[in-house]
């Protein structure tokens, strides 16, 4: 798939084109759905191990106890049921890359692990009394936040600092929404367009499925409007139920929509800023008018919500 690069993303894929030359390994951060393995497929398709696999291991998706043996493969009578030799992703993706997703849940004793494959390049399969030498290029990715792991003594700290050598955090879709119009004409070629309402919606919306969830609700869309544009009757009735505001959204009064615009815009800024004063420098609003306008419009702080409207 060749990737959606908005402004916000342009940077990162500028800097990924640098990664893609080296052989250092590469952690990618960021929320479900913002593209982390589109950008590790990207740096994968722009290094020279590019006609080489890619080999993705989710470790969520696994029980804790068979990651080792998935990626480091097995040999036979190692455990009871392995009744042959077994290549793990590693050896199978020999020359490529492999994306270790969802690094954040791998066990302990597995980093460690992997940190030493990727500083000597040799690994022992599960039941292997030698080490295998191996050439891959390793890409972490994860949605947890890392810091916090470590402080918990869930991460190790030497393989944080060993893998962020290239490092990429992607940015969540609500800290961009004006870049939804660029999204849905890379999308569909241009070939759609968003109605005011709808543009209206997916301002306010918090996107917590990011780019997925846009491309999703996009085609959802699509498959019912009958023109080019795309309308709220189009649109999933979930979504267009989160707006606390439909008589704005359906209205025409410029005035109430802005109005309703920047309350949106100061209840995300507040949970990002908890500090009323830094939240008012972050927009350039004088303090004594945030806090006037926080009063108009009934804002509560609430720092760590995440709903949209
Ligand atoms: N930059 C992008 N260009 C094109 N499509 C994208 C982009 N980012 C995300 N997508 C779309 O969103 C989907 C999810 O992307 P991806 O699997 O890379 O997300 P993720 O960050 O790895 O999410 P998760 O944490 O849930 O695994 C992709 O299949 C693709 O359809
Ligand atoms: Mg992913």
């Amino acid at each position: 798939m060749n990737p959606l690069i908005t402004t916000s993303l342009r940077k990162t894929y500028q800097d990924a084109q640098i990664a893609a030359t080296s052989n250092e390994p590469v952690l990618i951060l960021g929320e479900t759905g913002v593209g982390k393995e589109v950008l590790a497929r990207y740096i994968h398709s722009q290094s020279r191990r590019c006609n080489q696999s890619f080999l993705p291991l989710n470790c969520s998706a696994l029980p804790p106890h068979l990651i080792e043996s998935e990626l480091f493969g097995y040999t036979q009578g190692a455990f009871t049921g392995a009744s042959h030799d077994k290549k793990g992703i590693l050896e199978q993706a020999e020359h490529g890359t492999v994306l270790l997703d969802e690094i954040g849940d791998m066990p302990l004793d597995v980093q460690a692990k992997v940190l030493r494959v990727i500083e000597t390049g040799e690994m022992w399969p599960v039941g292997s009394t030698a080490y295998r030498r191996i050439d891959v290029r390793f890409i972490a990715a994860t949605n947890a936040d890392v810091k916090h792991l470590i402080e918990q003594r869930q991460f190790r700290r030497d393989l944080y600092y060993r893998l962020n050598i290239f490092l990429y955090q992607i940015p969540p879709l609500r800290h961009q929404p004006e870049e939804i119009p660029q999204l849905a004409d890379a999308i569909f070629n241009g070939e759609v367009t968003l109605s005011t309402p709808v543009l209206e919606l997916f301002f306010c919306y918090s996107w917590p499925g990011n780019i997925r969830e846009l491309k999703n609700v996009l085609i959802y869309a699509r498959s019912r409007a009958t023109g080019r544009e795309i309308l709220l009757e189009h649109l999933p009735a979930e979504l267009v139920q989160t707006c606390k505001h439909p008589a704005v959204l359906q209205g025409q009064s410029l005035k109430q929509k802005l109005e309703c615009f920047e309350a949106v815009v100061l209840r995300h800024t507040l949970r990002r800023y908890p500090d009323p004063g830094d939240a008012a420098k972050s927009i350039g609003m004088e303090l004594r008018t945030l806090y006037r306008r926080i009063k108009k419009f009934g804002i509560v702080a609430h720092p760590r919500q995440s709903s949209g409207l």
